[in-house]
């Protein structure tokens, strides 16, 4: 399966089997998010792939492996490790490898090896238990028009994209010249402090799908002018 296709199936995965992925699986995996896409060229980000021993979580969800990112904590940072991530999550899962974003979970018994990148967010990824895949009426998600000014299909891939407690906290507009905005919608209740760094991310991932979707032909800026939208965040500007 490609990855454009994966987007409809995908899901996280939480029940792993113990055995770990082969050598050369993890190297095909290194090489691929050495060479994915990133979305701001100007932060550099690092990873590592450990095992159990060296993580810390809120949920005991057991996986054989666990990728760790890191980053520069520049402008748009969280976004563009949502974005880099969100394609290796649709590799491992177009190769059967299940996964699953991690965001109440950290390093333990970890030295980082490159101190200038902080550590983000992670993922547990490894040979799924049961099924991979699932149908698209199995996704639970907003109708389009809670996420966007106007009915357009083209945003199907970015309303399917995976978020922390499936928040989905995006929103979409249309410009004249054919761009769209990409908006976050901002927490009445901060339930949980770290909701707004996991919801960028979010915007990352969304940005991720829209990306996949549309190889050729995205481009994401940013700052543009742009409307301010009541409630909502202005995240950057694509054309697809
Ligand atoms: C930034 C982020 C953080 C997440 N953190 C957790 C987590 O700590 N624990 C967990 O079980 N799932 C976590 N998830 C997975 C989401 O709950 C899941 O993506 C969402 O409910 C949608 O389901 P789906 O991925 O199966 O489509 C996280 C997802 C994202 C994008």
């Amino acid at each position: 399966m490609d990855l454009k296709e994966t987007i409809y199936k995908r899901q996280s995965i939480r029940k792993y089997d113990k055995t770990p992925l082969g050598a050369e699986t993890l190297d095909e995996l290194k090489h691929f998010i050495d060479n994915a896409d990133v979305l701001n060229p100007n932060i550099n980000w690092s990873y590592d792939i450990v095992g159990p021993e060296n993580v810390r979580m809120l949920q005991r969800f057991k996986s054989p492996h666990y990728l760790l990112m890191f980053s520069e904590s520049k402008e748009n940072y969280l976004q563009n490790i949502g974005f880099i991530f969100q394609q290796v999550d649709l590799y491992m899962q177009s190769k059967g490898i299940g996964s699953c974003w991690i965001g109440a979970g950290s390093p333990k018994n970890y030295e980082n090896p490159n101190p200038e990148h902080d550590f983000v967010i992670m993922m547990i990824f490894g040979n799924p238990q049961g099924e991979i895949y699932r149908e698209l009426s199995q996704f639970q998600r907003k109708i389009i028009c809670e996420i966007s000014d106007e009915r357009d299909d083209r945003l199907m891939p970015a309303r399917y994209a995976p978020s922390a407690a499936n928040t989905q906290s995006w929103y979409f507009t249309h410009n004249d010249d054919g761009s769209y905005n990409v908006y976050r919608n901002k927490r009445r209740i901060r339930l949980n402090k770290k909701m707004d760094t996991w919801n960028q991310i979010d915007i990352g991932i969304a940005l991720a799908h829209m990306y996949v979707a549309n190889p050729d032909t995205f481009e994401f800026s940013l700052k543009r002018p742009h409307e301010d939208l009541k409630n909502k965040v202005f995240e950057g500007s694509f054309t697809i």
